[in-house]
């Protein structure tokens, strides 16, 4: 689908987030580990959802998806599952549709599950790397063989009963990790699990609300056999959507936006941090705490920004923003420099390569470089017929994008927001005034 998005006078209002992502699919997928029935609020919409509940449900997990239940929730969910010494061989292709985060989590489940499943993805799913969790699950006992020499989906898993291991992750990649932790929860003796860089914490904080036997120890993470008790969450609105909004009023020369309830895990905030550092009005209030996670509401004003480097450490706690960030990054004065972001180029595109290409047809002085990009910034940019390449976040990009460009823009297959966001171009719409 094409979509035109006009330049804006002025961006105002309030914006209610659907819940995080990564948080729901976890809440979802340990609740299924569990014995029993729980209830998740605030879930999130979008097709990825879709993805997890599906390959759960073909493996004996009954979810009921409820609309409108609790207030101030869009979608809830009931989970009753017989736990995870319970759950069946499914009878069919386990599909994991766009969804990385539910084909790398999963896949840790049924790796210690004594049966065999095969799960499948679709075109840009089946192109990502999953050597990186083929290979420590292979070590702990599973039998998993993929395409091209066991590195791509589909993926045939002939699960068995595992042994502990002792892993250095070789990427800071939370996907990996908390695919092995899940296989860890299943498997008797100590698994651990070393990080390189502190990446995205969901797994080790739900777990441990749920019971488990996890602790973390400065970059080492270390899990025994543990049976997890079903746990009513709420999920709290997603940070990666929240950071459109952010961009947007603190680019726009005349914004002011509330995003109510953000989740604001420390793992997650990078953009929070890096925007600030760069001159933005940001304020946060009403903080809270449900199942270990922090969350609270967001006030951005326009603001002034400056160049900045944003490497090292602070990439896997903003991975899934850079395409925005590097938006922003155009607005600011001075240059720019993203590295060590790398494993953008594996992600449901080539980020690096995809967000240097769109900004550039709006006008924006990029470069691309090996491991990310360099923003020459304070030109502005003018809105021309752009693509999403089929991934919801460069979709989203570009929308914002939109609303700060000279003119209108056109985005071609701006559907592909729905895979995290399906009511993104509503809330856009509802914040032009
Ligand atoms: C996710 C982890 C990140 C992120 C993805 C969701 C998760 O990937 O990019 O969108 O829910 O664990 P990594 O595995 O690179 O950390």
């Amino acid at each position: 689908m094409t979509r035109t998005i006009h330049y804006s006078q002025k961006l105002s209002g309030t914006i209610k987030l659907y819940g995080d992502k990564s948080i729901a699919h976890r809440a979802a997928l340990l609740n299924s580990m569990a014995i029993g029935e729980s209830h998740i609020s605030n879930f999130c919409e979008g097709d990825d959802k879709l993805s997890m509940l599906t390959c759960l449900r073909g493996i004996g997990v009954e979810i009921e998806e409820l609309t409108k239940c609790c207030i101030g929730a869009q979608t809830c969910l009931n989970i009753r599952s017989p736990g995870t010494a319970g759950l069946h061989e499914p009878n069919s292709v386990l599909y994991a549709g766009n969804s990385g985060t539910t084909m790398r989590l999963i896949t840790g489940l049924l790796a210690s599950q004594e049966f065999f499943s095969v799960i499948s993805g679709d075109q840009s799913l089946n192109k990502r790397p999953m050597g990186r969790i083929i290979v420590p699950l292979s070590k702990m006992g599973a039998k998993i063989t993929g395409r091209q020499d066991n590195s791509l989906p589909p993926l045939a898993i002939r699960g068995a009963k595992l042994r502990p291991i002792e892993y250095h992750l070789p990427v800071a990649s939370a996907q990996l990790k908390s695919c092995l932790l899940i296989a860890g929860a299943n498997i008797d003796g100590q698994t651990t699990v070393h990080e390189p860089i502190a990446a995205r914490d969901h797994t080790e904080r739900m777990m441990k609300a749920m019971g488990a036997n996890i602790q973390r120890k400065d970059s080492m993470i270390q899990i025994t056999k543990s049976d997890l008790n079903t746990t009513d969450i709420r999920v709290p609105g997603d940070t990666s959507s929240a950071s459109f909004w952010i961009v947007a009023a603190t680019c726009h020369p005349n914004a002011s936006l509330c995003i109510k309830g953000v989740g604001l895990n420390p793992t997650r905030t990078g953009l929070f941090d890096i925007l600030t550092a760069m001159g933005a009005n940001i304020r946060i209030e009403n903080k809270t705490l449900e199942a270990g996670e922090p969350s609270g509401d967001v006030f951005i004003e326009s603001g002034e920004l400056k160049g900045i480097e944003i490497s090292g450490e602070l990439i896997p706690r903003v991975i899934d923003e850079i395409p925005i960030l590097a938006l922003a990054a155009c607005f600011a004065k001075g240059k720019t420099i993203i590295r060590n972001a790398e494993e953008l180029r594996l992600k449901e595109s080539d980020r690096i390569s995809c967000t240097v290409q769109e900004l550039r047809k709006l006008g924006a002085n990029v470069t691309e470089l090996t491991d990310g990009m360099e923003i020459q910034g304070g030109k502005y940019l003018s809105g021309t017929e752009c693509i999403s390449h089929a991934d919801h976040r460069i979709s989203m990009t570009l929308g914002i994008a939109g609303l700060l460009s000279k003119g209108h823009t056109t985005i071609v297959g701006s559907e592909a927001a729905s895979v995290s966001y399906p009511n993104f171009w509503d809330s856009l719409l509802s914040i032009q005034a």
